[in-house]
């Protein structure tokens, strides 16, 4: 039995309101354009979603990820207001404007990279991983770029030949970019790789001599939150060295403070040359940077890089406010909090259900790997999907992951309490006790 104090369902899913938008999205949006709740959102609060019928979630998604100092933080609401007041557009191109600048710098503070360091903002995560692309080129005047297993890097042209997945981001889309390599990833449940079997990979597929950029997520996010062992950041660092590349983390879904850590790097020794930063830095509010060595940001034309809307007003007003709060707010304390108190829900239920092959994670980027079996370690998508959907219609959103899809995965907002975390973890519970008594 659940106590629900967060959540409510009042309606039959969708109830009355939400069907009559799903209704007519049926007929004026495009089809591809999925949705995975069956329920439209009202409104929201930190952790908490409440839907057009009054229903209530806990929302562990964090809108995939872009809420960590939660949805409609009073610090990012209040900017966001007073910039209304002042102005909403120019193209910072165009007409520059303070907050631009004063992100640039706050971000600047924040990140370990030692010397002179720079900051570029655009909109979206894959514009970011382009651009840091861009830029590697024209510092380095070479094409090829390396990727890794596993990797999600966005869905625009290059973003999505640099990603991994084929269904269903790259279903009908070629033909792809040229010059893009695809490397190992360790995946320590399922497969080792050393440092000499990636640098053979490498050197198999591509003359080193012509590779630009490498581009990694220091922890693996839609491709099913895989922690790299200690060894494998430095090693690209060594072969970033030795061959004269530039090394890019994109910590798109792991940065921002989701790891426990500012940048999910911060946990392993090493120091990228570049950094692709997006959803969480701007609260909800479309915003992606890249952040990194002066020397390489330096190196395209001037206007070589750019966007009309790229860190607009409103965007750096909000990013301002997110970093800020990590300080007055503890939210990296908090993030490890959060993170230990659902890897031990997560545990106990591996302990259950021998479905459970694998936990994992860092700070609160945690998930878990379900398997039809733990000696073959078969992955079990429709079983994933079945209690997360279970899970969704009884009031706790969780996403799924991963190359197989059969990952349950946290991206919570970090100001979620511990009652909250509970309550959303006695539904998951309830959706695995549902799905395989
Ligand atoms: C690691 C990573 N890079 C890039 C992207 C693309 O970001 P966006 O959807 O904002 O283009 C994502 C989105 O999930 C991501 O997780």
């Amino acid at each position: 039995m659940i106590e629900r104090r967060f959540t409510r369902i009042q309606t039959e899913l969708p109830g009355p309101k939400s069907a009559a938008v799903f209704a007519k999205k049926a007929k004026y949006v495009a089809v591809p354009i999925e949705t995975y709740a069956p329920f439209v959102i009202d409104r929201s609060e930190g952790a908490i979603v409440e839907d057009l019928d009054g229903n209530r979630f806990i929302d562990f998604s964090g809108g995939w990820g872009c809420l960590n100092v939660g949805q409609r933080n009073a610090r990012v609401i209040a900017a966001l207001k007073d910039q209304l007041d002042h102005f909403l557009h120019t193209d910072f191109t165009a007409v520059p404007y303070a907050p631009f600048v004063d992100l640039a710098e706050l971000l600047v503070a924040r990140t370990p990279i030692p010397g002179e360091v720079k900051a570029a903002f655009f909109n979206s995560g894959a514009e970011a991983v382009e651009n840091a692309v861009k830029i590697a080129r024209a510092y380095t005047k070479r094409k090829a770029v390396l990727v890794f297993d596993n990797a999600f890097h966005g869905r625009t042209l290059l973003a999505m030949t640099m990603t991994h997945k084929a269904n269903p981001y790259k279903m009908g889309f070629g033909p792809f970019a040229p010059d893009v390599y695809r490397l190992p990833y360790p995946y320590p449940y399922r497969n080792d790789v050393t440092a000499d079997d990636i640098e053979q990979r490498l050197l198999s597929l591509v003359d080193p001599s012509e590779v630009a950029v490498m581009v990694v997520e220091p922890v693996i996010g839609e491709g099913g939150f895989i922690v790299p062992p200690d060894w494998f950041l430095p090693a690209l660092r060594k072969l970033a060295d030795k061959y004269g590349f530039v090394l890019v983390f994109d910590e798109v879904q792991s940065g921002i403070g989701r790891t426990g850590k500012f940048f999910a790097f911060e946990h392993f020794n090493v120091i990228p040359d570049l950094i692709c930063v997006a959803k969480s830095i701007g609260a909800g509010v479309p915003l992606s940077g890249v952040i990194g060595k002066a020397t390489v940001m330096d190196a395209p034309v001037p206007n070589g890089i750019g966007g009309t809307y790229g860190g607009n007003p409103l965007a750096c007003r909000a990013a301002i406010e997110v970093l800020k709060a990590f300080d007055t707010d503890n939210l990296l304390d908090r993030a490890v909090h959060v993170g230990n108190r659902i890897k031990g829900h997560f545990l106990r239920l591996q302990e259950r259900y021998a479905v459970v092959g694998d936990v994992r994670g860092l700070g609160a980027m945690i998930g878990m790997e379900l398997v039809a079996d733990r000696a073959t370690k078969q992955p079990a998508k429709e079983l994933a999907g079945e209690i997360a959907h279970h899970a969704l219609r009884n009031g706790a959103i969780f996403p799924t992951a991963g190359l197989y899809g059969n990952v349950i995965r946290v991206l919570v907002s970090l100001v979620i309490t511990d009652d909250q975390i509970d309550e959303g973890m006695a539904i998951l519970e309830d959706a695995f006790a549902a799905n395989l008594s």
